[in-house]
Order: C-alpha cells, then sequence, then structure tokens
C-alpha cells in the first residue's frame, strides 16, 4: 500500500472552474476530492446539480456525491481549492487558510501584501511569503493565491523575455473566452455577432497582478517589477483559451531567433520537481503563421492546457521591441490546473504538512 492520498475541499465546485478541478483531481496521484462545497446546489447530488460542458465524461464517483454548503469551522479534510466567486471568497477564504493550505482562483486576496500570487514555474519563491503571512495572522493553515486568468498566460511569456532583455514596456490586447466570465456567462444575444471591449476591473488587475508576479521578494514583501503594462481587454466569442497580442519594448537589444530560442527553453522548478500536472514545455512556441488559434491550440501539451502556446514573433518598430500572439487556457492554467500545480510544489516543499 502506498501513502494514503491528501483529502481535498472543493469550494465552488459546479462552476467553471470546479468543473475542471473535478476533471483534473481524478486520479491524481496525491489528493482525492472528499469534499464538494455549493451554495444553490448545496444539499444536491453533484451529478443532479452541476450543468457539467466539458466533452470529457465526468467522474461518476464525483457525479454521485453530494454537495455542501460552506463550513469552514468544522470541515475535515488537509486542503482547500477555492473557486468561489469574489464576493464569497471575500467571507470564505481566509476563513478556510485559519484551518486549512487554502489556494484560491479568486481575485478577493490575491494583492494582500502576505499573500504569495504565483506561477510556479515564475515566482516559487514567493512561497517563503507564507513565514510572513503565518506570523501576521496566526493561521494554521495558509492562503496562496492563483493569478488572474489573462495575466497567467502572458506572464509566463514574458518572464523568459524580461530574464533575458529586460522589458521596458509591455502593451497587451487580449481576446477572451466565454468561460472566463463563469456560469452562464455573457448572454448569448450580447456576444454571438459580437466583441466586447470591455471587462469590469480587468484591465486594471492585469497590470497590477503581472507586476507583483515579476516582482522582487525580499525578506517580508514583494516590490512589484517596475515594468509598465498596458492592457485592451475583449470579450469574444471563443469557449476557452484566452489569446493575447504582445507588443514589448526591451532595455537590450533583441533578435527574433534568439527571443524564441529563449521561450522554447523555458523551465521552472515544476519541470525540475518533476511535479504531476507540470507540462514538459511550459512554452510551445509555433512556426505557423496563423497559430496559436484558440481552436485547434488551447489543448497543446503533454499536460493539456497547461501550457502556454506563443506565436508570431517578430520584430517591432526597431530591435528593442518585439511582437507575438499568446494562448493561455483560462480555466486550466488559468485557474484549477495552475492551482494543482501550486499544491504539488506546497506538497514536495512540506508545506501541506
Ligand atoms: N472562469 C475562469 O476562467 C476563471 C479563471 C481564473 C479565476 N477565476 C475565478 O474563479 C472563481 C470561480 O469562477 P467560475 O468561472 O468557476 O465561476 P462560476 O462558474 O460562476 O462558479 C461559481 C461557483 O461558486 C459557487 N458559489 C457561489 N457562491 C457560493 C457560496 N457562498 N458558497 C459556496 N459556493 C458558492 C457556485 O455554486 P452554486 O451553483 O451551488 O451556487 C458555483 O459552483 C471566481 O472568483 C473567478 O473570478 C475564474
Amino acid at each position: 500500500m502506498g501513502k494514503s492520498k491528501l483529502r481535498a475541499a472543493i469550494l465552488g465546485v459546479t462552476g467553471m472552474v470546479g468543473q475542471q478541478y473535478v476533471r483534473m483531481l481524478e486520479n491524481h496521484p496525491w489528493f482525492e476530492v472528499t469534499t464538494l462545497v455549493g451554495s444553490r446546489s448545496a444539499g444536491k447530488l453533484y451529478g443532479e446539480a452541476v450543468e457539467w460542458i466539458d466533452s470529457y465524461e465526468p467522474p461518476a464517483r464525483i457525479m454521485n456525491m453530494p454537495v455542501k454548503v460552506a463550513e469552514p469551522e468544522s470541515e475535515d479534510v488537509d486542503l482547500v481549492f477555492s473557486s468561489l466567486p469574489t464576493e464569497a471568497a471575500y467571507q470564505l477564504d481566509t476563513k478556510y487558510a485559519a484551518r486549512f493550505p487554502t489556494v484560491s482562483d479568486a481575485s478577493s486576496y490575491r494583492m494582500e501584501p502576505d499573500v504569495p500570487l504565483l506561477i510556479p514555474e515564475v515566482n516559487p519563491d514567493h512561497l517563503g511569503l507564507l513565514e510572513v503571512q503565518r506570523r501576521k495572522r496566526g493561521w494554521k493553515g495558509s492562503l496562496v493565491t492563483s493569478p488572474n486568468c489573462t495575466a497567467t498566460g502572458l506572464v509566463i511569456a514574458l518572464k523568459p523575455l524580461h530574464d533575458a532583455y529586460r522589458i521596458r514596456k509591455a502593451v497587451v490586447s487580449t481576446m477572451q473566452a466565454l468561460s472566463g466570465a463563469g456560469y452562464p456567462g455573457v448572454p448569448s444575444l450580447r456576444i454571438i455577432d459580437n466583441v466586447i471591449p470591455y471587462i469590469k476591473g480587468e484591465e486594471e488587475k492585469v497590470a497590477a497582478e503581472t507586476k507583483k508576479m515579476l516582482g522582487a521578494k525580499s525578506s517580508d514583501a514583494i516590490s512589484p517589477d517596475p515594468m509598465g503594462v498596458s492592457v485592451m481587454v475583449h470579450r469574444v466569442a471563443t469557449i476557452d483559451g484566452h489569446l493575447e497580442s504582445a507588443y514589448i519594448e526591451t532595455e537590450r537589444p533583441v533578435d527574433v531567433e534568439e527571443a524564441k530560442e529563449v521561450l522554447r527553453d523555458f523551465r521552472g522548478k515544476p519541470q525540475e520537481m518533476k511535479l504531476p500536472t507540470a507540462p514538459e514545455r511550459p512554452i510551445i512556441v509555433m512556426e505557423q503563421d496563423d497559430r496559436p488559434q484558440p481552436r485547434l491550440d488551447r489543448m497543446a501539451g503533454s499536460v493539456p492546457g497547461m501550457s502556454t502556446v506563443v506565436g508570431r514573433v517578430r520584430r517591432g518598430l526597431d530591435d528593442h521591441s518585439l511582437r507575438l500572439t499568446l494562448l493561455s487556457h483560462n480555466t486550466i492554467r488559468g485557474a484549477a490546473g495552475n492551482a494543482i500545480l501550486i499544491a504539488e510544489m506546497m506538497h514536495e516543499l512540506g508545506y501541506l504538512e
């Protein structure tokens, strides 16, 4: 018999992100879902409550499990994945974190100075903030947050370029999928035959989170990276996968072919540690003129949905600039998948004991 698995709760389990947790944690080597938490669906079986949208068959074991209301004081689990809406997360994430290691996809606490905002390949050292968090809050558990789904793909692509060329400015225009708005999300009569050039609060979040994740950790805080980040968001009628066009200006001169190598060669701690949900290549570079495309490329890579796909890498206005297009699966790497990878890294580093 191997070691028993850690028991996990999923908060917001019927939602767009919750459904990805259910899919990705089925047969996970270290974690087992034992508690399902919802609001309107509480009291029903998961199979009765969920509007399952994936083409993948939902796991039978979970379909027959009951959904319950949140009871942070009496839950009996080893870790918590929270995919609650922002307001509910304000109420509940810290209550769970007081008792359990909690990884949250909600934006509610991402910018708190003692809360790590983490992409395991990009800023694993920011986990060290948990010591400050424990000291300050006296929690038995901990709270780590997973970033905004648009910031996630962007930061994965920017990180190796920033290390190689020092980015001074990044100007980004996004085409964001419908599942990013949760279920049922944007009404069909507003989005079919349309593009909406506004998502409340999104531009500010992407800029601030990018700077926090690329920022430097001192003994007890993160100083945001000084790069300028300007974001223009659009909601488009794709189902999954946020596409982003970026124009970057750098301190050091950039050679396009070398920049592609820098992106292709990028690896992080999850790959080094061989974590179960780590893709072999965090960044996949495509050479075709018309890629990446959401429908074709959002599930690319060894762990579908976990790699950022970059294409159209080309020179900007001068040799201190670069243009590129990137694609990142919003509910997988942009939420559940990244949170699971965070928990796997915490497990290996002894933070879940
Ligand atoms: N969608 C994305 O691409 C994405 C990416 C990154 C981060 N996020 C963040 O992740 C969170 C979830 O997003 P989503 O798209 O999955 O939203 P969603 O589809 O609207 O799902 C929300 C879930 O939360 C549950 N819920 C609501 N209030 C609750 C409460 N008081 N107690 C317990 N459960 C409650 C709902 O359950 P009932 O149906 O039972 O009421 C539902 O399962 C949000 O904070 C979002 O900003 C989303």
